[in-house]
């Protein structure tokens, strides 16, 4: 009998027992007396050996991503988890610890030629502000700490991931140009491509994207930009962005990725050539579901145009006290990470053995098909999962998705509570319609997750 009676009372008492990371590794190292317990070692085990094989992928530049302390200390650099608390944050008004919030529309100047030259300030180097519809210093230290995350030269904050889609797309198209974009990219991305962007004589081809040369032979005289989205909402196909990026670059086209999945604790797309990478900040970046907000990361070059040319027109710039929740959320980004990628694993492995399930789709999963890219472009995997269920008609799937206590119903994602959606999908490849649940594993305890869904399993028939 193990020790620690919380995982002793077998798994439909899992659900209840306030069973959290460190009581569960605890519990791995007791002896086995019960088929939960067995359960959680044996997944636990191969988490274990997934990262003893796991290497530090490579920068562009050769370095690794993840330095060791002795690379760290030969090239001064600051780690990702202290960058996260410190970076851009020099400045300490009043010896506050924390940035205070700037809650001001406008700022003032002593004379008229300061004024001025506030108003001419867009660069990075010389951020002045005048606006905070532009800028603000609460935008500020969100946006410098992810420019530096994500390995460009400049970051500006948008008052939803949307906001920052639209711009960064409107800010690479013009009249009569055509843009090709990954089949699978969020819906509302699609809805502008598809349904919007017509309206302006901008037109879209979508490919599936699993192979380069799906986007690369639709390339036209025309195509002015790629939009990928790797892993893809939904189905999380990647794409090898290395590839496309460096055919796009060759023909002069600029390529932009979503990459509120991974975030840079898990990708740096700048490392494989994209020009312009965006976020749903709403997402994993705010972390606490408590704000809508959006990122455009990208080289100086395009950034001071996008600021210029159409963030100042579309005035939709992240207001003082969103942003500086923004930075708060962040600096526990790598630890919930880390987090989501144990619950989301844990949860997917389950799933793979569960005698309800068809198919499950998750990166981390060794079953992935696409591992060698994942290992290639990718640090980890998140808390998304979707599987699609053996029982296939929608009276089933909603017995199913109402029986769970722990995962709520709602749309969105990134945050601390896990969440549950179903849809009636076709993707590219598919021969009919199939119903798939897309589960988010939240911060609560993997194991409780999986009492959650064997219970609600139960109830289905
Ligand atoms: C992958 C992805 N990108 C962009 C968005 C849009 O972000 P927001 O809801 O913050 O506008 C979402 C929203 O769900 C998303 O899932």
């Amino acid at each position: 009998m193990c020790r620690d009676v919380r995982v002793c009372r077998g798994s439909s008492n899992l659900r209840r027992g306030a069973l959290d990371c460190e009581s569960l590794l605890f519990a791995l190292n007791q002896a086995a007396c019960c088929r939960a317990c067995n359960l959680i070692r044996r997944k636990q085990a191969s988490l274990v050996k997934a990262k003893a094989s796991f290497r530090s992928p490579k920068l562009r530049d050769g370095r690794e991503r993840y330095p060791s302390l002795k690379s760290v200390e030969e090239k001064k650099q600051t780690s990702i988890d202290t960058d996260l608390q410190h970076f851009a944050e020099d400045e300490k008004i009043h010896g506050a610890v924390v940035p205070p919030i700037f809650q001001n529309s406008l700022f003032v100047f002593d004379t008229y030629e300061d004024f001025s030259s506030g108003m001419a300030g867009l660069s990075k180097d010389e951020e002045k502000y005048y606006y905070s519809r532009i800028s603000n210093p609460s935008m500020t230290v969100a946006e410098k700490k992810i420019a530096h995350l994500e390995h460009t030269d400049r970051a500006k904050v948008f008052g939803s991931g949307m906001a920052a889609v639209s711009c960064a797309i409107m800010s690479c198209v013009h009249q009569g140009a055509h843009v090709v974009s990954v089949d699978t990219c969020y819906s509302n991305t699609r809805q502008m491509l598809q349904d919007y962007l017509p309206k302006f004589g901008v037109k879209s081809t979508f490919v599936e994207g699993t192979c380069p040369e799906e986007f690369i032979d639709n390339f036209t005289d025309d195509t002015k930009l790629v939009i990928l989205e790797s892993p893809s909402t939904f189905f999380f196909k990647l794409q090898d962005i290395e590839a496309i990026c460096k055919s796009a670059k060759a023909k002069g086209i600029k390529t932009m990725i979503d990459n509120s999945y991974s975030t840079p604790i898990f990708q740096t797309p700048a490392d494989f050539g994209v020009d312009l990478i965006v976020h749903s900040a709403t997402k994993y970046l705010g972390g606490h579901s408590d704000i809508t907000a959006g990122v455009i990361c990208g080289p100086e070059s395009h950034m001071s145009h996008l600021i210029k040319d159409e963030m100042v027109i579309y005035g939709s710039a992240l207001a003082p006290f969103p942003a500086w929740l923004l930075t708060r959320g962040m600096r526990t980004l790598k630890l919930r990470m880390k987090q989501h990628e144990l619950a989301g694993n844990f949860v997917a492995e389950w799933l793979e053995d569960s005698p309800f399930v068809e198919r499950v789709h998750h990166v981390g999963l060794a079953s992935f098909p696409q591992k060698d890219l994942y290992r290639k472009q990718m640090a980890g995997s998140g808390g998304l999962i979707s599987f699609e269920p053996k029982f296939q008609t929608k009276e089933e799937v909603a017995r199913f998705i109402n029986a769970l206590e722990l995962f709520q119903i709602g749309v969105s994602w990134g945050g601390f509570e896990s969440l549950v959606v179903g849809a009636l999908l076709e993707p590219m490849g598919y021969k009919e319609k199939r119903w798939v649940i897309r589960l988010y594993c939240g911060l609560e305890g993997p194991a409780d997750l999986v009492a959650d869904l064997e219970q609600a399993f139960s109830k289905v028939g």
